[in-house]
């Protein structure tokens, strides 16, 4: 579906991409993460051709970048839309307008346009709102007209640049469950560049973590988060402070339930005390997943890694 590999980009002498190779698999909402300035916001515009790149290859729906002319551009735009952090609405447009300005400039019939802005009002549950104009709508309705405007033509492709990053959690969340149906239901695929962890758990199911124009870390979401590779640590400022003394281990679990009992089984089967140091709950997507760090006497650490190898808990010594 998306395909690029070896990929570069320079702005003068600076290199903001750097050796860039992945693949997004058809249906995917991947995720793009990074700290600001990591390159992100122009790794996403790469892929509808709104920015150049000086070379490696970059492949979207069968075609190469490379060989297509500007107006080849254009056509493949109405397969790969864009949702922006500040919606880029036109102010003096009604929602109606907005929402039909793709169709317009492409020469769609009015009859064909009316019904289709209709149908988008209804996915986007904003029928009510046809002749508001923007000033007059809250930042996730606004959004909510953004991602209408970029399903007009139905695209195969939704880029969203920082798409929930203007607003307040709840509202991020409603937009998300959004984002979530149009992938489900219509079999868009999405691609999210943002600096929320929240919207990278919430809804992707691959991601990549970007450093410094470099691909630094991709993989499924779940699995990446539950191993946290340092990487992620790292972005998310999570810093564990641990006692000094004893083995500290971490558990990860799949399940909600199962960490509740193999601590106390343990606890008695080997006749031994274990503090809990932390634990925590995380949701992705559909899943529960939670670590646990506990912290046992050194003396035990035998025992302990037995348990937990016979009882198939997967575990890290910290
Ligand atoms: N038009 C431009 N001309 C020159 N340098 C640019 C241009 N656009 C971006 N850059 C530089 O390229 C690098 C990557 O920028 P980019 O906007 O892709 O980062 P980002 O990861 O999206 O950051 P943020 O999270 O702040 O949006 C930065 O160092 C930026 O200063
Ligand atoms: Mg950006």
């Amino acid at each position: 579906m998306i395909y690029l590999k070896n990929v570069n980009k320079y702005y003068g002498k600076t290199k903001v991409l750097d050796n860039i190779s992945f693949e997004i698999n058809n249906k995917d909402i991947f995720g793009i993460v990074g700290h600001s300035g990591a390159g992100k916001s122009t790794l996403l515009r790469c892929l509808n051709g709104l920015e150049e790149f000086d070379d490696g290859e970059i492949n979207i729906l069968g075609k190469n970048l490379k060989d297509l002319s500007s107006k080849d551009i254009r056509i493949l735009r109405k397969d790969v839309s864009m949702v922006f952090q500040y919606f880029n609405l036109m102010e003096r447009s009604n929602v109606f307008e907005n929402i039909a300005f793709p169709l317009k400039i492409w020469g769609y019939d009015k009859t064909f346009i009316n019904n289709r802005v209709l149908e988008l009002l209804e996915i986007i549950e904003l029928k009510d709102k046809i002749n508001e104009y923007p000033k007059n709508l809250s930042g996730g309705q606004k959004q909510r007209i953004g991602i209408a405007r970029a399903l007009a033509l139905n695209p195969k492709i939704l880029l969203c640049d920082e798409a929930t990053s203007a607003l307040d959690p709840k509202t991020t969340k409603s937009i998300l469950e959004l984002l979530l149906k149009i992938n489900y239901d219509m079999g868009i695929t999405i691609v999210m560049v943002t600096h929320q962890m929240e919207v990278v758990k919430s809804i992707c199911n691959r991601m990549l973590l970007l450093d410094k124009g470099k691909v630094q870390t991709i993989g499924n979401t779940d699995k990446l988060f539950l191993e946290s590779p340092n990487s992620i640590k790292l972005l998310l400022g999570e810093e564990e402070t641990l006692p000094l003394s004893g083995i500290n281990i971490k558990l990860f679990f799949s399940d909600e339930n199962s960490e509740k009992s193999i601590i106390t089984q343990m606890s008695r089967t080997l006749n031994i005390d274990i503090s809990i140091v932390w634990g925590k709950l995380e949701k992705f997507r559909s899943n529960v997943l939670g670590s646990l760090v506990i912290n046992i006497d050194e003396n035990d650490m035998e025992n302990v890694m037995k348990f937990l190898n016979k009882n198939n808990i997967h575990c890290e010594v910290l």
